[in-house]
């Protein structure tokens, strides 16, 4: 049995990975670390509450003490660090809590591994660390050597972060290991989040806003099966080393919305063409090679199903979503793609 901290479980992938996990290997010991910032929610963790084997404990992990009490209590085998700041567009209006708690906070979660036994430490990352690639080269994919080159804040805050991993592996030979994945989608997925967005959107009969012209493109994978990469990596990987997580599934923006308003019955004129995001990446697609030959791993739900299966997550859990459309996250959607914003619309 091992004591795993998992930190950003009330969030989208976190989350899936706690139910993943108490699922796949209920002899371990789960503590979740979260801050419950806005992304946070703990409906999401609300059937493993009672779990023997789980333990929540709201904590920011930039707060050195608590995290360090909190170890030294815990004892943990290993660390998953999912907790983020994690949307794009929010990093561009104020990029400073991206730095704080994605940089900062990576560097007292390795501290407290350092400080306790040398804790084998998962950094949980994201393909924009290697900024994009061109739409008309669909032969380019992103390897594990492909250069760090990002395009925003966020994706600056998460390279910062996993230049910090690497250096704690040779300074202080921190066991560590980073996956950088692309898109998921699935359930417990954010509402500011593109897939998620538009269903709700489609669900509530109001616009769907669609960044440019749509043409951007990303490489979606459910969500379970970047639990599943995550696990393997943690249980087999090679530490120092990279994986990157993606299941060649890349989609052009716009024929996912089309889709989802299909799949609602719903009709294309809710589509509204908004002013594209600033320095908007193009086309992100993973190579798995490396994770797939050395770790066996491959995705196992098809987009076509996983699509299906989150549409009617979205229609079997309206509370989870209007709960957040209905607080304090509407007041950003209004500042986003509000009346406010109207001079922006294309
Ligand atoms: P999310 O925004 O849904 O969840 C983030 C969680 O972290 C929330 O529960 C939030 O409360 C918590 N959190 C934020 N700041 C914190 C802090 N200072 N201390 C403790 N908890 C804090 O994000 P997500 O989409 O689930 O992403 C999880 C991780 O996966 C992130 O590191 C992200 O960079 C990475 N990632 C996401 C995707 C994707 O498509 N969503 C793809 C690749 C990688
Ligand atoms: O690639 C992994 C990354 O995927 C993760 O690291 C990030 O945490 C995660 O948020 C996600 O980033 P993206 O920026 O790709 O995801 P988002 O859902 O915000 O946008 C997906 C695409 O859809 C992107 O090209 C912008 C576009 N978009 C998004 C929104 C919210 C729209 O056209 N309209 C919208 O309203």
């Amino acid at each position: 049995m091992s004591t795993i901290i998992v930190t950003g479980g009330a969030g989208f992938i976190g989350g899936n990975f706690v139910h993943y996990h108490l699922k796949e290997h209920p002899e371990d010991r789960i503590v979740c670390i979260d801050k419950l910032t806005y992304a946070g929610n703990l409906s999401t963790l609300a059937s493993v509450m009672n779990n023997p084997n789980f333990r929540f404990v709201k904590l920011d992990i930039c707060d050195r003490e608590g995290i360090f009490k909190l170890f030294e209590e815990e004892k943990p085998d290993v660390v998953i660090n999912f907790a983020a700041e994690s949307h794009v567009d929010r990093s561009i209006e104020d990029p400073g809590i991206f730095l704080q708690t994605n940089i900062m906070g990576t560097a007292t979660m390795m501290d407290a591994c350092r400080e306790y036994g040398n804790i084998r430490y998962h950094q949980v990352s994201t393909d924009e660390v290697y900024g994009d690639l061109p739409l008309d080269r669909p032969d380019l994919f992103f390897t594990e050597t492909t250069p760090i080159h990002t395009s925003s804040p966020y994706s600056s805050s998460k390279a910062g972060a996993d230049l910090l991993v690497m250096a704690y592996f040779r300074t202080y030979g921190l066991p560590v290991t980073i996956s950088r994945c692309s898109n998921n989608y699935g359930p417990y997925h954010f509402p500011e989040k593109l897939i998620p967005l538009m269903i709700a959107n489609c669900l509530n009969d109001k616009p769907l806003p669609v960044y440019g012209e749509g043409k951007n493109v990303r490489d979606w994978l459910y969500v379970e099966d970047h639990c599943k990469a995550i696990d393997l990596i943690v249980r087999n990987g090679s530490v120092g080393e990279v994986y990157n997580v993606g299941g060649h599934n890349e989609m052009a923006n716009i024929d996912i919305v089309k889709l989802i308003i299909k799949e609602l019955g719903k009709d294309e004129s809710l589509i509204t063409y908004v002013t594209d995001r600033k320095g908007h990446d193009l086309r992100y697609a993973i190579d798995p090679t490396k994770i797939h030959n050395e770790l066996g791993w491959l995705p196992e739900t098809k987009f076509a199903d996983g699509i299906k299966k989150t549409i009617k997550w979205y229609l079997d859990n309206r509370s989870w979503w209007e709960e957040i459309i209905s607080g304090e996250y509407q007041k950003y959607y209004d500042k986003m793609y509000g009346d406010s914003n109207n001079g922006d619309y294309l």
